[in-house]
């Protein structure tokens, strides 16, 4: 049996960081009223970091990917699969995988495409990179989050424009006798597809539509909650294993709120869960993995550790990934 291994992980946040004190000041200034309480008691964010305006997601997907190439021991070359989560790639096409792996100076011809699965899209980028590892297709896949979701804000529209930052997480995974991931289940419900998304396309050299994040947040909150319990229950069954097996919980980070009912309700202590939404902000695609490389490297996830990840977003799409690191 086949099965893949994260090696290594790696992520970037790009400098500019607004507390809620400086967003909310550049928001008053433009005559939206919001407060730092507002923010913090409704999400838990108290921060999150801006691109700035020429820096693209393949910019901020190659940082956190050198950063997973240089914690991996691994060449540039090395890498035969390139899959890239991301709702804000850098242009129309070609993907932002493939100017990823322009920007790594990867020439051995390997796949490279993106996947867009909106909050969900690092959990199906992984379970896409997985089973292409399990069928012998690739052997040392980069899957990477990366979203520059400041680029889609309404940034008068307080219900949104507080919530969502930019950056980007990156996972190396290699073709392994061991274990590995252990199990995943990914979802979608076209039905929703209203509630979370961002409605305007390009056609004829012309915006149609509104091409910034719509979203009725009740509706979503109430959802995730339900959906993030199924798909952790179904990866567990799949796996064999119980909520008890879970050493950490890593769920899209969109608001405490939600992770903490999470973690309730699959009886985790709430020292267990990984949170970052505090300092980021809901990075979307990038969230997952953010999270993911900020445990490893601040020693809290070790060698042996069975992690949780959990993705729910616009689509609307969900899904988990078992993962012993
Ligand atoms: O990433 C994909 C997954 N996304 C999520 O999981 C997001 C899920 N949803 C949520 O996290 C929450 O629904 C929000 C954080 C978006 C909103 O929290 P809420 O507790 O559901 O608040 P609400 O939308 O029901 O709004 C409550 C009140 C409203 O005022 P009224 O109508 O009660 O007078 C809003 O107008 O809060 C008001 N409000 C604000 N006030 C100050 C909304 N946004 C703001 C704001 N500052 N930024």
């Amino acid at each position: 049996m086949i099965y893949s291994r994260i090696v290594s992980t790696g992520s970037y946040l790009p400098p500019r960081r607004l507390t809620n004190a400086d967003l909310t000041a550049e928001l008053a200034a433009q005559g939206i009223e919001t407060s730092d309480e507002w923010i913090v008691e409704r999400t838990g964010i108290h921060a999150r970091h801006f691109a700035a305006p020429d820096v693209t997601c393949s910019d901020l997907a190659h940082q956190a990917s050198l950063q997973a190439l240089a914690s991996s021991g691994l060449q540039a070359a090395d890498i035969d699969l390139i899959v890239v989560a991301t709702s804000t790639p850098d242009m129309v096409f070609p993907s932002a995988a493939t100017i990823l792996q322009h920007k790594l100076g990867i020439t051995n011809g390997c796949p490279a495409f993106d996947v867009q699965a909106v909050c969900s899209g690092f959990v199906y980028a992984l379970t896409v990179a997985d089973s292409l590892i399990k069928t012998g297709t690739a052997k040392r896949a980069l899957v990477v989050g990366a979203e520059v979701f400041s680029r889609i804000l309404d940034f008068k529209d307080r219900t949104t424009c507080v919530l969502f930052g930019d950056g980007a997480g990156a996972v190396i995974l290699e073709a392994s006798d061991t274990p590995g991931i252990l199990a995943s289940d990914l979802h979608a419900d076209g039905r929703h597809k209203d509630i979370l998304c961002v409605p305007g396309t390009v056609s004829g050299g012309q915006v149609l539509g509104d091409p910034t994040l719509k979203m009725d947040g009740p509706a979503v909150f109430k959802l995730a909650v339900g959906v993030l319990e199924s798909a952790a229950r179904a990866t567990l069954a799949k796996a064999g294993k119980t909520d008890a097996d879970i050493d950490w919980l890593i769920p899209h980070q969109a608001n405490i709120r939600i992770m903490q009912s999470m973690a309730k309700k699959l009886k985790m202590p709430q020292e267990k869960l990984i949170v970052t939404v505090d300092q980021h902000g809901n990075t979307s695609a990038a969230s997952i993995p953010l999270a993911l490389d900020s445990a490893v490297r601040s020693g809290k996830i070790k060698r042996g550790d069975t992690l949780m990840l959990e993705g729910v977003g616009g689509g609307f799409t969900w899904g988990a990934v078992l993962v012993q690191y």
